[in-house]
């Protein structure tokens, strides 16, 4: 009997041999579609193929792909446990034609890898085709020898498969498979049809057509193929079931919930077991999908799909937390297969355990809460919707998990009353909103949370993803278009755009759409809307529009980068500087980082040095970054690291890089731990290197680093490096011997300085070069006065003339006045004999004001000052007299 996994390789195997490429499945959340909330068939990650947009190097592929069937409009999650086919996680092997094969091709294919390699009994299949595709029927009459009877022919829109309301699409054949008339069931087309007996097991889609938003379908240009087949369906055919649930995969699950329950596999609790095992694949595989549980949009589908299971394991007993427990089992079923299991396996744990911790705190409360309510009401009576909002709101009880809860005993729930009690809570929200207060249009945001519902990040795994346009905003006001130079800020049901926040700048990039193109120029984010702040290039953009989301990714790469070497720095500080050092502030941009944190004074040389060196350790480390959800208590608990007063929500992310050495770092094994909602490297590696630029004070108290990372950083050594290199040469040194050279030249320079000036004096005394050279004395109200214009010499030598004049003079007053390149500067001093009857300042102070210069000052034997102007030398020299004639 064939394995899942064998199945799996035999399908991939065989179209391979027939010359298909053999593609990876896509990740769960679409990356290009964004009217789909989980990926749900094969052909969506080909879809753009079939109509031409894009093209391949290949022209037919085969794959398995991941399908999550909960939330949007494929929505199974209610059945899962209680029907033999329905799962929330499946997958689909598919194989496709783009323009290469068509129904003569495809049909064959089909059914020889099903009765040859696959073995199934010819007289056991039968097939439907659309009711006018004579062709297909005149393959299959000619490749399997049916005799009309099974080839039914179908009207109905079951033989014509589309996508969704628009996109490729055609007719399809679609192949069952007769489990035999002991079970009951008719066949397809029949009024018992949707019976056991007759299953569908592959579904070939003959794609021709395009359907378009008005109506219309035209032909494609290329005639496709697109299958699917659920290897769950074909496993459990092949292992000779009808249910899904009795394949090896799904029994190794449910045998490892049955061990750590320690309740009967297959009992009368196995329906429990059995959510339990299917819950586990599409909340994992969600995980390792970048999936994260939340309060909105696909995280709380996540979170739906977990609480579901966890209610189902409190059903059988369990005390402890249960999910994460069972996911080694998973890993080794699935992980062969699908590799990012295996390595997401740690963070799947984690994120499994911390929500099943946390809703046990409130699932027996909400559950008794629950009788209670019921015990009140009349037998059958609908849970009312108030009670059910209550349960939600209070007890985090998803609505649907309240209703599985009560379908057991038959019960209902009042839902339009639910959504009342939810809008009257909306209502609430909205009349206490009050906006950014930045904005004046900021209530607008609001509006179109509740209009539009919030956006969908999808910016942790991807730059580059489709969005829809929900509303675009003009100056205030939203519009339905916006054209060609106009600033508009448009907001989307997904985007990939980080908004600005906790420090990291908005994200940068291009929105397109069919119809025009703008230019992304920030991000920011309110009422959990994100507004991209954009301006139309070219064409028009309209609110529906399909849009492709690029993120720039230079910089978001370096903006990345910055913000993880921050988290390291943050560290980096504590450990060297001491527990005081908290995060005062932080900018995350393109070109650089910055760090303010609490710490009373600047950083030595010693200290800036240990912390570069222990930041580019832990970048050469290369470790991985990881993240992960939980409340902001069990993250305070594991020693992260978090704003002090900052307001955290219900749950945060943790990002945790680095390995301590030993007693070190946030909790003794990992160097750092921090409450962040940024976008974060992969590897410590991807940082590249970290150059730190300086320290300097931000406020008291604030010290605040620069630093540069990446590219950025090593441009910055270049240069420095560069720079360094013609200094050396310049000083005709190595660069080792640059600063000793330099000190060298320092001193001689000081000694060459001492020796002109003191030469200079001696010029000066010895008559000066100046017109008032020969320096005669003149008598002045019997004071003897020598004034003197120099040239040759500064303001800084003229104290030491004076004190050499007054000398030779022995009693009288001295007034020197130095051209310094058109500047004067002046000097007035008074032997000792004469302070008292004359002061130098009032010399000075006379002489500055013809210079042209203010003030002047000093002691009544000596003072100085200076003027803007020489030629007016003269003039002073007769005001300082004039000073001196009293
Ligand atoms: N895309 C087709 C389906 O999902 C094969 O059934």
């Amino acid at each position: 009997m064939p394995t899942l996994n064998e199945i799996r390789s035999t399908f991939l195997n065989y179209y391979s041999k027939q010359g298909h490429e053999v593609v990876a499945s896509s990740p769960l959340v679409p990356r290009n579609d964004p009217t789909l909330m989980f990926v749900n068939s094969g052909m969506v990650q080909f879809k753009n193929l079939f109509t031409g947009v894009e093209t391949r190097d290949y022209a037919r592929a085969t794959s398995a792909q991941k399908c999550v069937r909960a939330g949007g409009k494929h929505n199974d999650l209610d059945n899962v446990g209680y029907t033999a086919r329905h799962h929330t996680f499946f997958e689909m092997l598919g194989n496709f034609s783009f323009g290469d094969y068509f129904k003569k091709e495809a049909i064959p294919y089909a059914w020889e890898l099903l009765t040859k390699e696959f073995d199934i009994p010819k007289d056991r299949l039968l097939v439907t085709v659309y009711h006018t595709d004579d062709e297909a029927a005149e393959i299959w009459k000619k490749v399997a020898g049916f005799s009309d009877d099974r080839i039914i022919r179908i009207p109905t829109n079951d033989n014509f498969w589309q996508m969704g309301p628009t996109g490729p699409c055609g007719p399809c054949t679609e192949i069952f498979f007769d489990h035999g008339d002991h079970i009951p069931g008719g066949p397809p087309g029949s009024p018992d049809e949707d019976g056991d007996r007759f299953i569908e097991i592959w579904n070939v889609v003959f794609m021709q057509n395009e359907q378009f938003e008005d109506g219309s379908m035209t032909a494609l240009d290329m005639q496709s193929i697109d299958t699917g087949m659920g290897l769950e369906r074909i496993g459990a055919l092949l292992q000779g079931s009808h249910d899904n649930y009795d394949t090896d995969l799904f029994k190794a699950l449910i045998e490892a919930s049955a061990h750590v329950t320690s309740v009967d596999p297959y009992g009368d609790q196995n329906v429990h077991h059995r959510v339990i095992a299917d819950h586990l694949r599409s909340t994992s595989f969600l995980i390792a999908d970048g999936v994260m549980p939340a309060n909105d949009g696909r995280g709380y589908v996540l979170r739906r799909i977990m609480r579901r299971a966890m209610r189902h394991a409190h059903l059988l007993g369990a005390k402890d937390p249960v999910m994460h427990q069972l996911v080694p089992a998973l890993v080794q079923q699935m992980g062969a297969a699908y590799p990012e299991l295996g390595q997401a396996q740690a963070l799947i744990e984690e994120t499994l355990r911390q929500e099943e911790t946390r809703f046990k705190q409130t699932l027996d409360r909400g559950l008794k809460l629950l009788d209670d309510e019921l015990d009140t009401l009349e037998q059958d009576a609908p849970l009312p919707g108030a009670a059910a909002f209550k349960l939600y709101d209070t007890f985090g009880f998803p609505l649907d998990l309240t209703q599985d809860a009560l379908r057991e005993k038959g019960r209902t729930v009042d839902t339009d009353g639910f959504d009342t009690a939810m809008a009257e809570q909306k209502a609430k929200a909205r009349a206490a909103w009050t906006g950014s207060g930045e904005a004046a249009d900021s209530t607008i945001w609001f509006d179109i949370a509740e209009t539009h519902g919030t956006t969908d990040f999808l910016g942790y795994d991807t730059e580059v993803a489709e969005g829809q346009i929900a509303a675009l905003v003009r100056d205030g006001a939203e519009v339905k278009s916006a054209g060609s130079g106009e600033k508009v800020q448009v907001v989307l049901n997904q985007t990939p755009f980080y908004a600005e926040s906790g420090g990291q700048v908005g994200d940068v990039g291009t929105i397109r759409t069919e119809g025009g193109h703008a230019l992304v120029t920030t991000t920011r984010k309110a009422a959990g809307v994100f507004i991209h702040f954009a301006e139309v290039i070219n064409g028009t953009i309209g609110t529906g529009a399909a849009a492709q989301l690029q993120v720039d990714h230079a910089q978001r790469s370096a903006i990345r980068a910055n913000h993880s070497a921050t988290h390291l720095l943050h560290e980096a500080l504590r450990e060297t500087l001491g527990n005081h050092v908290a995060q005062r502030g932080s900018l995350n941009a393109e070109d650089r980082l910055r760090f303010d944190f609490s710490h009373s004074k600047a950083l030595s040389a010693e200290e800036l040095s240990k912390v570069a060196t222990d930041v580019n350790r832990f970048i050469r480390q290369n470790s991985q970054v990881e993240t992960r959800i939980m409340t902001p208590d069990d993250a305070r608990a594991i020693g992260a690291q978090a704003l002090f007063g900052e307001k955290y929500g219900d749950e945060v992310r943790v990002v945790s890089m680095g390995q301590a050495e030993t007693g070190k770092g946030r909790d003794g094994t990992t160097y750092s731990i921090e409450l962040c909602g940024g976008t974060h490297v992969k590897q410590t590696g991807d940082i590249g290197t970290f150059v730190l630029l300086g320290d300097s004070a931000s406020s008291a108290g604030v010290r605040r680093i620069e630093a540069l990372t990446g590219g950025a950083a090593f441009a910055h050594i270049e240069r420095e490096s560069m720079r360094m290199g013609k200094v050396a040469n310049a000083l005709k040194a190595q660069s080792d011997e640059v600063l000793d050279r330099l000190k060298a030249l320092m001193d001689d320079r000081k000694s060459l300085q001492n020796e002109v000036s003191q030469l200079r004096r001696e010029l000066a005394m010895a008559g000066g070069t100046g017109e008032g050279g020969g320096a005669e004395a003149k008598t002045i109200n019997g004071v003897s006065f020598i004034a003197q214009v120099l040239t040759g010499v500064s303001g800084r030598d003229l104290p030491a003339l004076i004190d050499e004049h007054k000398d030779r003079l022995k009693s009288g007053a001295v007034l020197l006045i130095a051209d310094t390149g058109g500047k004067a500067a002046v000097a007035a001093g008074i032997t000792k004999d004469l302070v008292g009857k004359l002061s130098a300042v009032d010399l000075v102070k006379a002489a500055v004001v013809e210079l042209g210069g203010k003030g002047g000052g000093g002691r009544p034997d000596m003072a100085q000052g200076g003027g803007k102007d020489i030629t007016n030398s003269d003039a002073a020299i007769k005001a300082a007299e004039t000073v001196l004639e009293g």
